[in-house]
């Protein structure tokens, strides 16, 4: 196979190599394709562009493969530890015990915060949007660790990131408490990662809330298979805000707002709306998906399709799997279970969805995990934010440490108005 591709414009050759990745990817590097020949690309929503080389993530989105720095997610289900994830995300490989425990305990250390950051949690209505607050409050954590804007070294990075592994879950635990007038829980150090924030979330001031080992299971999958996902929206939002070399809470709470789009993490929220529409009896299930096959009704089958996947997603697979053990054990009967898989048996028996390759993602089940522990619907985008975390630190460190780092800065191809005057006020009609 041939490392260069051949580029003719107006009568002119240029040869353009080729990158091949670890698998077998191949793209053609247009790094120098302006300066050679005075053109750009243009690529609308990026459908073709790598926009950078990366060692965290592999998806093949043909044949449903996800691999974490080379292991296959599949790997993760049987002890399902989103922190020693989130370390070999960051880091690049499994911690060893030492690297686990230390990290740990920084996590463990770093749960609480300033108690002047609980002011700012009264500041917003009840009724706020829990993104909006968690943006907010990531944002915050940069006025209240200023040290850690200048990351001097491999052990203020860890520390960092720690920091803020560990914050993101009181914050979010603390945004849920505030909108329901609930008194804050203070994290318990004795706690490991998930244990802890399910207890900031729903333990009461005279009593524990015991999680059974199977809600902790869960929720550590559901953490585990959002951790990373490469290149996609939120996490290129992070990559494009740390290119300026804004600090790392700036760049993830941009990822957060990025994150918050129904077409992308918002997706979770959008899917119980849609399921319990259909519970509520406003349309059958065969109703809803003729509709998301109109274009002119403006719907879609909220939780299907994906930009990288074109067989199944294996997120989806797996969340499957785990809702199904998770009602089992908690004797729990949610109806939209039900409706769910009765819109993916009509859905995938479709022309028009298998006609276009679009499978159930991750988004499809993983709110009814969530809403079996006990989470509300609104704080579904939050807990999504909370796995993407190492995903985007992950990212935002690889790209930092490279030092032929530059800003990022697309071009455009301008369609607007030619060289026109400036027409005074009183002249203009
Ligand atoms: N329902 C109905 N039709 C769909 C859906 C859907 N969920 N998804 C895509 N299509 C149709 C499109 O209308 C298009 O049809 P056409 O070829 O007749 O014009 C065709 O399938 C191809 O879709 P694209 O728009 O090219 O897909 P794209 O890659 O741009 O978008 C996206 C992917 C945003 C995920 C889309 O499938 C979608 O909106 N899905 C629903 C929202 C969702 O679940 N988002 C979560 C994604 S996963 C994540 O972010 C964590």
């Amino acid at each position: 196979m041939s490392d260069q591709a051949e580029l003719t414009v107006d009568g002119k050759n240029y040869t353009l190599p080729i990158v091949t990745g670890t698998e077998g990817e191949r793209a053609i590097d247009i790094a120098r394709l302006r300066s050679e020949t005075g053109l750009t690309a243009l690529d609308p929503a990026f459908g073709n562009t790598a926009s950078c080389e990366s060692k965290i993530t592999y998806i093949d989105g043909d044949k449903g493969i996800l691999r974490y720095r080379g292991i296959p997610l599949e790997a993760f289900a049987e002890h399902p530890n989103f922190v020693e994830v989130a370390w070999l995300l960051i880091f690049g490989h499994l911690p060893n015990l030492t690297e686990y425990e230390s990290f740990s305990k920084e996590l463990t250390e770093n749960a609480n915060l300033d108690e002047d950051m609980k002011h700012h949690f009264a500041g917003f209505p009840r009724s706020a949007p829990p993104m909006a607050i968690l943006s907010a409050m990531i944002s915050t954590l940069s006025c209240f660790h200023p040290h850690l804007f200048e990351l001097d070294g491999a052990d203020q990075f860890e520390k960092a990131a720690a920091r803020l592994i560990s914050k993101i879950r009181t914050l979010a635990a603390y945004t849920y408490r505030r909108s329901r007038g609930l008194p804050y829980i203070y994290p318990d150090p004795k706690l490991p990662y998930v244990s802890n924030f399910l207890h900031m979330m729903f333990s009461e001031v005279y009593g524990p809330y015991l999680p059974e080992p199977e809600v902790r299971s869960a929720l550590n999958l559901v953490l585990i298979l959002h951790a990373d996902h490469e290149q996609n929206c939120s996490t290129s939002t992070v990559r494009m805000v740390g290119s300026s070399q804004a600090n790392l809470f700036a760049s993830c709470a941009a990822g957060v707002s990025a994150l918050w789009g129904p077409l992308h993490g918002g997706a979770n929220v959008k899917v119980i709306e849609m399921l319990e529409s259909i519970h509520r009896g406003k349309q059958t299930a065969r109703e809803y998906i003729d509709a998301a096959k109109d274009k002119s009704s403006g719907v879609k089958l909220m939780g299907f399709g994906h930009r990288i996947y074109k067989n199944f997603d294996p997120r989806a697979t797996m969340l499957r799997e785990v809702s199904e053990k998770l009602f089992a054990r908690l004797g729990v009967d949610d109806p939209l279970l039900e409706i769910a898989r009765n819109l993916e048996e009509i859905a995938l028996s479709d022309d028009y969805f298998l006609e276009r390759k679009l499978y159930p993602n991750v988004d499809f089940y993983s709110g009814i995990i969530l809403r079996a522990i006990g989470i509300p619907t609104n704080m579904f985008t939050v807990l999504f934010a909370i796995g993407r975390l190492p995903g985007w630190i992950s990212h935002w460190h690889e790209q930092n440490s490279d030092p032929a780092m530059r800003i990022s800065r697309p071009r455009q191809i301008y369609t607007g108005n030619p060289l026109s005057n400036y027409v005074p006020m009183e002249d203009r009609i």
